[in-house]
This record gives structure tokens, sequence and C-alpha cells, in this order.
């Protein structure tokens, strides 16, 4: 059968057919893919601005499924795909609507099935998809938790199943992603900052290595750091240390928030001595290699705690933020070697239109391959995986 998916949660425009054969443990393939992406135009404001995210997903929508079908042959097709699966939720209402309308014109036109798939479990299953290859979705072992970090979220998951997850800690506050875009916007660094903040982190982690200094490892903790020596003052370059709220709480809930504030303090007090601070790259490093700590400690204490109290046997890492590297460094750490750890490839750590058809895939196939009524798709900013 063939899959069309369509993805318009917040920046990214994506559209993909997959093709699914056999039934039991099918075979998935990547026919085409189109993914168009809004950071340029939402760059100037620091962030996404949900009314232009609209009118571009809408101006993009009908020019990605012409070039999309174009690039399989299959637009000379009357009925070309079997089922179409479409993002409802969580995400930004107007831009999610677009993709919803779009896909109930589609839906009603070619007579398929239409599913509405949760983004967040768009992620999760993100781990399975390949983007040049065929892929399987591949055995997991259960209990299985998946700690999901976005730009709009910051969740670990608990299953035992593909299909019914349940939220076990989240973010209080700000998401992980959206924390990463905050701080770099404080740093004077363009949108999305996730990135540009992590490539920094790096050099200033290689630095710290080639010169010796004594090193703070991910597992650090104010106590930990005060031992180690790891005093920041002492060391002979600019050096920080910002909280690390929430670590000790005793449930899986994060907060970001508090750290984004104690790096606007921060930068605040260092331009008090120095109006012109963050034009040091010094400075802009040893910040953001201490933000960069403070956030991964966080995550991979809470998601090492939740491994322990549940017996996790796999491990899944999805969402924007798992493409980053530190991160992705410090998550190996967590596993031995009877457990399973994934992340998705890099190019379906970000949003993309492949984790939906997946989803929408399984999603149809739990449904007895029936569709839902299309009155009831409808967008839900605030959708939950449980
Ligand atoms: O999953 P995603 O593409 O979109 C949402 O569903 O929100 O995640 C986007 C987020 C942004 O906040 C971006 O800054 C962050 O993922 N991100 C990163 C990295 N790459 C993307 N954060 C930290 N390190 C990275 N390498
Ligand atoms: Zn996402």
């Amino acid at each position: 059968m063939k899959i069309l998916s369509i993805e318009t949660s917040c920046d990214e425009t994506g559209i993909s057919i997959i093709e699914v054969k056999g039934t039991k443990n099918p075979t998935f393939k990547i026919l085409a893919d189109s993914l168009n992406s809004q950071i340029k135009i939402h760059a100037q404001y620091g962030g996404v601005f949900p009314a232009l995210a609209k009118r571009e997903h809408q101006k993009n929508l009908p020019i990605l499924l012409e070039r999309t079908l174009k690039k399989t042959k299959l637009e000379k097709n009357k009925n070309p795909f079997d089922l179409i699966a479409v993002t409802s939720g969580p995400g930004l209402e107007p831009a999610l609507w677009t993709g919803i309308v779009f896909a109930k014109e589609l839906s009603k036109k070619w007579n398929v099935p239409l599913v509405p798939v949760n983004h967040m479990e768009g992620h999760i299953l993100s781990v399975f998809g390949k983007h040049k290859k065929t892929f399987k979705i591949s055995k997991i072992k259960f209990p299985a938790l998946s700690l999901l970090v976005s730009g709009g979220h910051t969740e670990l998951v608990l299953f035992d199943n593909l299909g019914k997850y349940k939220i076990i800690g989240e973010t209080l506050d700000d998401a992980a992603g959206e924390a990463f875009d905050k701080v770099a916007r404080m740093l004077e660094l363009p949108y999305p900052g996730g990135p540009e903040i992590s490539k920094l982190a790096e050099k200033e982690r290689r630095k710290i290595i080639l010169k010796g200094a004594p090193q703070c490892d991910g597992t650090r903790t104010e106590q930990i750091f005060q031992q180690k020596n790891c005093d920041p003052f002492k060391i002979d370059f600019p050096s920080f240390s910002l909280p690390r709220p929430m670590l000790f709480s005793k449930n899986f809930n994060f907060s970001f928030s508090g750290l984004k504030t104690a790096v606007l303090y921060l930068i605040r007090d260092l331009k008090e001595k120095n109006p012109k601070v963050l034009e040091d790259i010094k400075i802009k490093q040893a910040i953001a290699m201490e933000f960069e700590n403070a956030v991964v400690e966080t995550l991979v204490y809470k998601t090492k705690k939740a491994i322990e109290k549940y017996n996790i046997e796999t491990l899944i890492v999805a969402g924007g933020v798992s493409a980053n590297k530190y991160l992705k460094k410090e998550m190996q750490k967590l596993t031995n070697k009877k457990q399973i750890l994934c992340f998705p490839d890099k190019k379906l750590s970000g949003d993309n239109a492949i984790m939906i058809g997946i989803a929408g895939y399984l999603k149809f196939i739990e449904k007895n391959k029936k569709g839902t009524n299309h009155k009831n798709i409808k967008a839900e900013g605030n959708l939950r995986l449980n």
C-alpha cells in the first residue's frame, strides 16, 4: 500500500510518500520525501510566528504535493494512495489546520481513508525510519522509555506497546529546545539556537580537553562539581556555573525556565562590567557549554532514574534536540549491552512527514484498516500522548 503523509505542526512543511509491503512484519520504503523549512522566514523574529507559519504552509502544500508526486510518477494515477496520514497535534493550531484541511480535501478527492497522527508519537517512531534505505519497525523490548525533546516538548514517556503511552514526567515550563532557542537569542546567535549553542559548546569542550583543565563530565551535579575541584574561577579561561533546576526533585518532571533566567542574569551582570562582553567569543563559548551541560545533565539524570525505577529494556531518545551530540554521548552511557538504545537518523530528528507516515500506518492497522471520520479530525494544539 502507498501512504501520503503530511506534517505542518510548526515551521516545517513536510510531505512524504511511503510504500509498505507485507502485513506481518512489513517493509517500508520512502518513495519520495519533501520538506520545506521556514527557518529563514522566522529567524528574524527569533522564533516561530504562527500566522506566518500558516500562510507559508498554505502556500507550500500544493507545490510540495506536486513536486513529491512527480518524484514517484504517481501523478498520473487516478487513485494514487491507500491511506493519508496527517498531524493533528500537538503544535500551532493555525499551522495544524492547514495540513488537516488539505488532507481532508485530498481524502475526499481520491476517496481514501484518512488518519490523524499525534506528532509526538511520530517522533517516537522516527527512530525506525531510514531516509534512503528500506526499513522495518524493528523489534524492541518492553517496558520502553522515550525521552522526547523538541522545541515544544520535554517528556519522559513509558510504554509496553507501540501505540499506548504514559507520560511519567514533563517540563513544567519551557521545553529543552525552547530553552536552547531563547538562550541562543540572549547570546545573539541565530534561530534555531540548538545547533548554534551546540557548536560553540563543542569548541569549548575540546579546548578544555586540550588545555588539560579539570573536566566536568555530564554526570556532574553541583556537589560533584565542588568535590572534583572543578572550580570555574580557578580555571584560566572564562567559566560559569549555572543551576540544574529540579535535578533532585522526587518526580520525573523538568523545568528549564529558571535556567534560562539564570543565563539572562549572568549576561546582564557581565554586560554591566563590559557592555561589549558578547563580542568576546570565549565568553559566549563558555556560557554555551555550561548551559548545554546543565540541560544535558538534567535530562540524563532524570532519564537514568526512570530507567532504574521501571526496569527499562529500551530507551528511545527523539525530537529535534536528540540531534545534540553531547546529549547523545551522555545518553549512550545510560544503557548496558542488554538494553536497546535508539536515536533517529539525523535527517529524521527534526520535524518531517516520514515519521507521520509510519505512525499513520500503525494507527490504520490498529483500527482494522479503517480511517477516521473526517468530521472528527480537528487540530488540537495541546494534544497529549495519554
Ligand atoms: O522536533 P523539532 O524539530 O520541532 C518541534 O517539534 O518543536 O525540534 C526543534 C528544536 C529547536 O528548539 C532546536 O533548537 C532544537 O530542536 N535543536 C537542537 C539541536 N538541533 C535542533 N537543540 C540542541 N542541539 C541541537 N543540535
Ligand atoms: Zn517535533
